[in-house]
């Protein structure tokens, strides 16, 4: 549904070359929901503006629904646009506007009539749970509730897929929950196509099929979200993993780490479990068949993308640890991963 191919975007400041995407190439299908995650400066916001042509793409393509939308012409765009929904941080609503004024106003742009209008509103309204602030002011509204006008807004038109900007960033943890649950169930119903670009794993965690990583213009990493928290490959997807896991391990025992084995080191390792806890008594099966210690450092489960992962982080010792090791990594729903070594 979404299409970029090699796109590279230069702004000229000041009169030097600032590269904000650097040959990305990205697709979401159909239907799916894809999330988009880096720090920020890494091109995030600028990425997304050139999916709706409000950033034009210094060399590349963009297809949306089978149309290059970077050659279109200013008018052709215009109506490329009314199939582009899309949804900020901030909301952007218009606060002399009631719900239903901001949800009906790009209907009114595009010539609806009032009976088309109100035909319209209603199902967003009941879709996005406002039915009841239909007449309020946005400073009458939660963030929250904002954000739900904001998204219904986005409906208005039926695009066919919604672009979200970091759309949860100023929402409380549970506020969060609330309107990622709405974009998965507008998805759902809707079949509706979502890009969405975030700094929060949290947020890709619960409702992505797939998320891209993006570091300095580069998409370095694009892969499922369950293999994306079971092997990142690069470090910027790990730091954004164990950011989300909450896994950090003691300083104390950080500087005692060092990165390669040397004489009776013991290694200070990873596991990640599909499955939840159901492969963990491998860890003691293992334990006892190679008589080797482990002691657990940290562990946790996580629900990622609707499947029960485990994260075991845990100190072995003993005479046959690299065979331990070997043993576990041939389990198939079990990803193990050396972080370092301590004496
Ligand atoms: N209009 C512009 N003119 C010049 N440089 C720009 C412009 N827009 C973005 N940039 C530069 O491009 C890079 C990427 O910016 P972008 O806004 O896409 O980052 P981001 O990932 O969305 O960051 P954030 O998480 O802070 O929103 C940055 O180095 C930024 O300074
Ligand atoms: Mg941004």
């Amino acid at each position: 549904m979404i299409k970029l191919d090699s796109i590279s975007k230069h702004f000229d400041v000041g009169g030097h070359s600032v590269t904000a995407l650097d040959d990305v190439s990205l697709e979401v299908p159909k239907s799916s929901i894809v999330g988009v995650i880096g720090a920020s400066g890494a091109g995030k916001s600028t990425l997304i503006r050139c999916v709706n042509g409000l950033e034009s793409v210094t060399s590349g393509s963009v297809w949306v629904d089978g149309q290059d939308i970077t050659q279109l012409t200013r008018s052709e765009l215009r109506e490329a646009r009314r199939s582009i929904g899309m949804i900020f941080q901030h909301f952007n609503l218009l606060s002399s506007r009631t719900v239903f004024e901001n949800i009906s106003l790009p209907l009114e742009l595009s010539g609806a009539s009032k009976a088309e209008i109100e035909t319209a509103v209603a199902p967003l309204l009941e879709l996005t749970g406002l039915s009841s602030k239909r007449d309020q002011y946005p400073a009458q509204l939660s963030g929250g509730q904002k954000q739900r006008v904001a998204i219904a807004r986005a409906l208005a038109n039926q695009p066919k897929v919604l672009l979200c900007d970091e759309a949860t960033s100023a929402l409380d943890p549970k506020t969060t929950q609330q309107i990622l649950a709405l974009l998965k169930d507008i998805n759902e119903k809707l079949g509706l196509t979502i890009l969405l670009i975030t700094h929060e794993m949290e947020v890709v965690k619960s409702i992505c099929d797939s998320v891209a990583v993006i570091s300095d213009g580069k998409i370095v990493e694009h892969a499922g979200v369950a293999q994306i928290f079971m092997q990142p490959k690069s470090d910027v997807t790990r730091d954004f993993v164990n950011n989300a896991l909450h896994q950090r391990l003691p300083d104390k025992l950080v500087q005692r780490m060092t990165r390669s084995s040397s004489g009776a080191c013991d290694p200070i390792v990873r596991l990640t479990f599909t499955g939840g806890s159901e492969n963990q008594p491998l860890v003691s099966s293992i334990s006892r068949e190679y008589d080797v210690d482990i002691s657990i450092i940290q562990s946790s489960i996580e629900q990622v993308h609707g499947l029960s992962m485990g994260f075991l982080i845990a100190r072995l010792s003993g005479q046959q640890v690299d065979n331990a090791l070997k043993a576990m990594q041939k389990h198939q729903a079990v990803n193990v991963e050396v972080l370092g070594y301590v004496v």
